[in-house]
């Protein structure tokens, strides 16, 4: 078998078409143009790369977008400060602080430190609490544009055996949570894997669907995926730089060989990436339409 690709470049696309037609008519109708910040600090290439992709689609898509990056030397007091000013910009309706954020600042007090209305990343106590028990709330960007692509590509999920491998509060744990829920993309039995799983193959051998999030390049092998398993990588991993400069990339999943087994595969890049930041727009334009008492 040689698997479908999962194009999120296309349905990230179909998304910002519909989401470039909705500023529009927000700004036609009742003079309302989305704002987001992007916070980012230190020099992190990665990091900088992804903020200046979600400015540059913000801007493609009409949304009012402003960016700041400071110095990596930068006071977790003076962020906090900087975070507060947002909250009180009537322009601004969704903030976005770049992790990882230095050592020295509690990555933990300048994410509670934003307005929960503000949250576009979905990233505060109050918006994950409301995820967690199934209520509309902002939700996680990439956990969001996955159940996106699995929707949108016809994957089946109610009943489905779900292994997802890795436990980080931005992909792991609410990806995990969501497909658990009765709602679209939802209804799934979930195994979540971690570095202290004794037999990660095992587990990954009895899934319907793998959702790989580790960071540890092409990790999950042909061996380790049952014929017709759906995968979705989210793994984005600077293996090399070529001549031009740019980096070469790998997902957590062996594209190569998998791709003979699976029914589906998302592409790194061109897959899961996309879907991030079309989420991040949407939850941005949500966050406007609230200010303004809209839904
Ligand atoms: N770092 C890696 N992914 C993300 C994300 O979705 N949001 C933020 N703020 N930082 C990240």
């Amino acid at each position: 078998m040689t698997a479908k690709l999962i194009n999120g470049t296309e349905v990230a696309k179909a998304i910002r078409e519909e989401l470039t037609v909705e500023v529009s008519e927000l700004k036609e109708k009742y003079s309302i143009v989305p704002g987001l910040v992007t916070i980012l600090v230190g020099e992190d290439p990665a990091s900088q790369s992804y903020v200046a992709a979600k400015n540059k689609t913000a801007h493609a898509l009409g949304i009012h977008s402003e960016q700041v990056t400071l110095d990596v030397d930068t006071s977790e007091e003076d962020l906090l400060a900087l975070v507060d000013k947002y909250n009180n910009d009537p322009k601004i309706n969704g903030i976005l602080v770049q992790l990882p954020l230095p050592k020295h600042i509690n990555e933990a007090k300048v994410l509670y430190a934003i307005n929960p209305d503000k949250d576009v990343d979905g990233f505060h106590p109050v918006n994950v609490g409301k995820m967690v028990l199934g209520e509309e709330c902002f939700l996680p960007c990439t956990p969001h544009g996955i159940l996106e692509l699995l929707t949108r590509s016809g994957v089946e999920t109610s009943g489905a055996e779900v292994v997802i491998i890795g436990r980080s509060n931005i992909v792991g744990k609410p990806i995990a949570n969501l497909m658990l829920q009765k709602r679209n993309a939802g209804n799934a039995t979930i195994t979540l894997c971690h570095t202290r799983t004794k037999d990660m193959a095992a587990h990954c051998r009895r899934a319907d669907i793998i959702i790989a999030a580790v960071g540890v390049p092409k990790m999950v092998t042909a061996d380790m995926v049952k014929d017709g398993a759906a995968i979705i990588d989210v793994g984005v991993n600077r293996i090399g730089q070529a001549a031009n400069g740019k980096a070469i990339l790998a997902g957590d999943v062996d594209f190569e060989g998998v791709k003979e087994k699976a029914s589906c595969i998302t592409p790194v890049p061109g897959g899961v990436g996309p879907m991030t930041i079309t989420m991040l727009m949407k939850n941005t334009v949500q966050a406007a339409k609230m200010a303004a008492n809209l839904s």
